[in-house]
């Protein structure tokens, strides 16, 4: 698969097959993701890497748990303007259409959401954090550490999500997996083969076309 073939080819994948990865795959995406830029070459990203009935232990432990109050990091800040809030709807209209849940149905919406907890049957769970202290830029480096594993994860016939929603129950993991509460618990990355007969794995997401996103300066 080429880099073109493995960009329009990921997607966030909410239903997984229950078929393991095998660890050397995963080793083998981790060590290749290494080569990740990040600024002052600070390779500011770490992470637990679990499947199996360790996976299962923690899916046990937050589905019984609350979610942080108050939340370590605010990840749906920007929906209070406008234009994300609406980007945010217009997703959501597609997957919950896809799973055939009525707007009005916030019962189903919220077990929805829930289903992040285990990662939507996913065999393996990448959870990403790295200490407090590192600042937007190198936020902006785990988030490209996460999308060159998102991108070799296709490469390797395998699937994705990625998932904010575990920030919500950042203390919970951490105290669960015994990290330093001065960790950030930023992302967890659902890893395993889509079910590609589930439709919430073939919903149309839409993007800002590129001429409202970016100028071009200078060309012919
Ligand atoms: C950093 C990050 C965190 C995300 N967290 C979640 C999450 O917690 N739960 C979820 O279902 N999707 C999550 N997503 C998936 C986004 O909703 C998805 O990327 C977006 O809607 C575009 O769809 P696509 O990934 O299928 O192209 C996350 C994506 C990113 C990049």
């Amino acid at each position: 698969m080429n880099i073109a073939e493995a960009v329009a080819t990921r997607r966030s994948v909410r239903e997984f097959l229950d078929t393991p990865v095998p660890l050397a795959t995963i080793e083998r995406v981790l060590d290749q993701a290494r080569m990740t830029p990040s600024g002052c070459n600070y390779q500011p990203w770490e992470a637990v890497v679990l499947t199996g009935a360790p996976l299962k232990a923690l899916q046990d432990v937050l589905l019984a748990a609350k979610a942080d109050d108050p939340l370590e990091y605010n990840w749906a800040a920007p929906g209070a303007y406008p234009e994300y809030q609406a980007r945010l709807q217009a997703v959501g209209a597609a997957m919950y259409g896809a799973l055939q849940i009525e707007r009005a149905d916030k019962a189903a919406r919220t077990d929805f959401m829930q289903a992040n907890l285990v990662s939507f049957g996913a065999p393996v769970l990448l959870l990403c954090h790295f200490p407090k202290f590192m600042k937007e830029p190198q936020w902006s480096d785990v988030g490209m550490w996460l999308q060159t594993i998102m991108l070799l994860l296709r490469g390797e016939g395998l699937d994705s999500c990625p998932q904010e929603y575990m920030g919500n129950y950042g203390r919970t993991i951490k105290a669960h997996l015994g990290l330093s509460a001065d960790t950030m618990l930023f992302c967890g990355l659902a890893i395993g083969w889509r079910d590609d007969d589930a439709p919430v794995n073939h919903f149309k997401r839409e993007r800002v076309p590129l001429d409202q996103q970016v100028k071009f300066i200078g060309f012919d």
